[in-house]
């Protein structure tokens, strides 16, 4: 019965708030585009999070049955379901975070790019919903290709007065991710003791690791290097390959999301030293958004850390990446500013 549903829905939520309000550490997230391959998954995750006391979850198909579902989850987060555009501003309102998994993915033969037709109307959409309900949240931006669609949602926000640099946040987390498993693969080491800074933007040559700058320290031959840095800039290749058809990754981006989501939620309730990478402007290199180390914290990206040194390699790598990455930026941008 929708009606009684409804009613302990509420409830649920008011209590949920109280909790929130009596110091526990509890922020409101929406995932929108939560019934895709990644936002279920995502979904799952983000109920799973301690730190979060509502999730809304949001999608044009089948958002109430994966409300359902992941409402039967015995965390504390209580979830609620929002289907369709007319109900997309009661999705935002009162947001801490918005993470944005939403649009189509890939399938063999295609680029990031090729995505762009009708993932920059999506994303343009949700982000002037964005704009009018939840203006101070931070935003997480998921859908490709990241480096247009982060510019997009940009120059949105600029339209609306709302515009903050520091909160809105393309994920570039999978390409790290998937460095320090492979790194950590070649050294003979567990990937979690692996940290490898990867900048640049998220496509192809645009995903710049910095295999020089790896920790713990240590060397690479040139084949190592050449090895590593082509399969992480093919990581999402190697995926959609393997799907042959049926999409890209989602799992590993589902948990990539949630790791970068739980850094941002950390950051929010104040705690020290969180730092990750993420696409957001940036005075780093001339480009307007470039990929580096932030330092996440209570408005967002607080710091943004320089590139540091790099070797020959990775500043060839650099000028290729900047090329491709301006392109498309002001393909984003320009989208908007029509
Ligand atoms: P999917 O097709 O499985 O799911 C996308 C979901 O978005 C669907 O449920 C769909 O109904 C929903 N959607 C479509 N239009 C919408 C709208 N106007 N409002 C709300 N929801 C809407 O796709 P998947 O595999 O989950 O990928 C989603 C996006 O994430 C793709 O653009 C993909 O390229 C991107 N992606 C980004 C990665 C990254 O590292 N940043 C890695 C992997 C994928």
């Amino acid at each position: 019965n929708p009606s009684n549903f409804q009613m302990g829905e509420n409830s649920m939520l008011e209590q949920a708030e109280c909790r929130a309000k009596g110091g526990a550490p509890g922020f409101k997230v929406a995932i929108l585009g939560a019934a895709g391959g990644i936002g279920q998954s995502l979904a799952m995750l983000m109920k799973m999070n301690p730190l979060v006391s509502v999730l809304h979850l949001y999608d044009v198909v089948n958002a109430h049955g994966v409300t359902a579902d992941i409402s039967h989850m015995d965390t504390g987060a209580v979830v609620r379901g929002f289907l369709g555009q007319p109900q997309l501003e009661d999705a935002l309102v009162g947001m801490d975070l918005v993470v944005i998994p939403a649009g189509v993915p890939r399938k063999p033969g295609m680029t990031r790019d090729d995505l762009f037709k009708i993932n920059a109307g999506i994303v343009r959409t949700l982000c002037e919903g964005i704009a009018k309900c939840c203006p101070n949240a931070i935003v997480n931006l998921i859908s490709n290709p990241v480096n247009s669609t982060v510019p997009i949602a940009a120059e949105v926000f600029k339209k609306a007065g709302t515009y903050d640099p520091k909160r809105l946040l393309g994920v570039t987390m999978l390409d790290v991710v998937r460095a320090n498993t492979f790194v950590a693969e070649v050294l003979g080491l567990d990937p979690r003791e692996v940290s490898v800074p990867v900048v640049g933007g998220h496509a192809g040559v645009t995903i710049l690791p910095l295999l020089s700058q790896v920790k713990p320290p240590c060397s690479f031959t040139s084949e190592e290097c050449e090895y590593l840095t082509k399969r992480i800039q093919d990581g999402g290749t190697e995926v959609v390959q393997a799907k042959a058809g049926a999409g890209s990754a989602t799992l590993s981006m589902a948990y990539a999301a949630v790791k970068f989501a739980d850094a941002c939620l950390r950051g929010l309730r104040g705690d020290a030293n969180i730092v990750e990478c993420a696409f957001v402007a940036s005075q780093v290199t001339e480009l307007p958004f470039f990929a580096t180390r932030v330092r996440l914290g209570r408005t967002g990206a607080e710091e943004i850390f320089q590139l540091g040194p790099m070797n020959e390699y990775e500043r060839a790598g650099l000028v290729e990446a900047k090329k491709e990455l301006i392109a498309s930026i002001e393909k984003g941008a320009s989208f908007i500013s029509k």
